[in-house]
């Protein structure tokens, strides 16, 4: 019989015995999903939006798939309805997490949803619905060094081995210990680990960080944090959002009717870091959502007080621009 007992200390974390997507196969990234459920299945062909980031690239490179890439509409969904071969497969981005119900409404013009990919890699809370096969990538929203689930009923073996995230999980240990800084080259470190794709089971630190996790806390706070964004910015933001929706989003997009560079510049002296979803050509029909929005942070470290003051620092900004 081995206990376990004794010997050096270990960090203190609460076990909750969360369930999240426990029926998923859980890899080491999205990436390592996309890959396992491509080499799955002979594709030969990927249709995905032409707003994306280019992490993906190397998984299609790698199973030389080739990429076709399809226009959004100002709801985020494929302008037009995509006619799909056999060995063709639709990626449909979930961004932000705000897009659930239009996802639902343009899925109703197909009969057969087996050469769909839903990719959640930004609405982890977000379901799996029928059936279709799905990803998400945990990392977007938890403090977790890796992590990546796919639910899909064509995938052959799955990965014995696990991630091993030893070494890639001091960022968090420094992020919440204050140090962003010194934490930040960690993390760059952390997020190279994972740019090899082939497929590993996800780690036990990322397990075990996940079962610690209040995730209620997550859940409401993202949706309150999300909402109490919208009521200082509903006037100004190009976009509309479904507030009665159930979605859990990953942050909140101001659009704006000018570029946000210069204020996305002037956030960084105030240590506010926000991300720039993505860098596309100039000339995509895409580029103004790089250009023109900023990805306000709503996440579950942020009380009220942060929001406000968050939402008064970008209103300041924005009228001295
Ligand atoms: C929409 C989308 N899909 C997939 C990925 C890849 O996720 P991962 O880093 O877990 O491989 C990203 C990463 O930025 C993403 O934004």
């Amino acid at each position: 019989m081995k206990f376990g007992f004794g010997g050096y200390g270990e960090l203190e974390l609460p076990v909750r015995r969360n369930q999240l997507h426990d029926d998923a196969v859980a890899l080491q990234s999205a990436r390592a999903a996309f890959y396992l459920y491509l080499s799955s299945n002979k594709v030969r062909k990927i249709y995905i939006p032409e707003y994306l980031c280019t992490s993906l690239d190397s998984v299609f490179s790698t199973l030389n798939i080739s990429i076709q890439k399809y226009t959004i509409n100002s709801r985020f969904l494929p302008s037009k309805k995509i006619e799909l071969m056999n060995d063709e497969r639709l990626v449909i981005v979930n961004y932000f997490g705000l897009c659930d119900e239009g996802i639902s409404k343009y899925l109703e013009s197909y009969s057969d949803f087996s050469n769909v990919i839903i990719d959640n890699s930004q609405a982890l809370f977000s379901p799996v619905i029928g059936g279709i096969t799905t990803i998400y990538s945990p990392r977007k929203f938890l403090g977790i060094p890796d992590g990546g689930f796919l639910y899909s009923r064509d995938i052959n073996d799955e990965p014995v081995e696990f991630f091993d995230s030893s070494r890639s999980s001091v960022h968090l240990l420094l992020r919440a210990a204050g140090e962003i800084n010194k934490g930040y080259d960690e993390f760059l470190r952390a997020e190279a680990a994972l740019e090899n794709h082939e497929p590993r089971k996800m780690s036990k630190i990322s397990r075990r960080i996940i079962d610690s996790i209040e995730l209620k806390n997550v859940i409401d706070r993202r949706v309150n944090n999300f909402t109490k964004m919208h009521e200082h910015f509903s006037s100004i933001n190009s976009l509309t959002f479904d507030l009665s929706s159930k979605t859990v989003p990953l942050c909140y997009p101001l659009k704006l009717n000018s570029s946000i560079d210069s204020i996305w510049k002037k956030l960084l002296t105030y240590d506010v870091y926000l991300p720039r979803y993505w860098e596309v050509e100039k000339s995509s029909s895409s580029y103004e959502y790089y250009d023109k929005t900023l990805f306000l942070p709503i996440d579950q470290r942020l009380d009220d007080q942060d929001v406000e003051r968050l939402a008064c620092l970008i209103i300041e900004l924005i009228n001295n621009e």
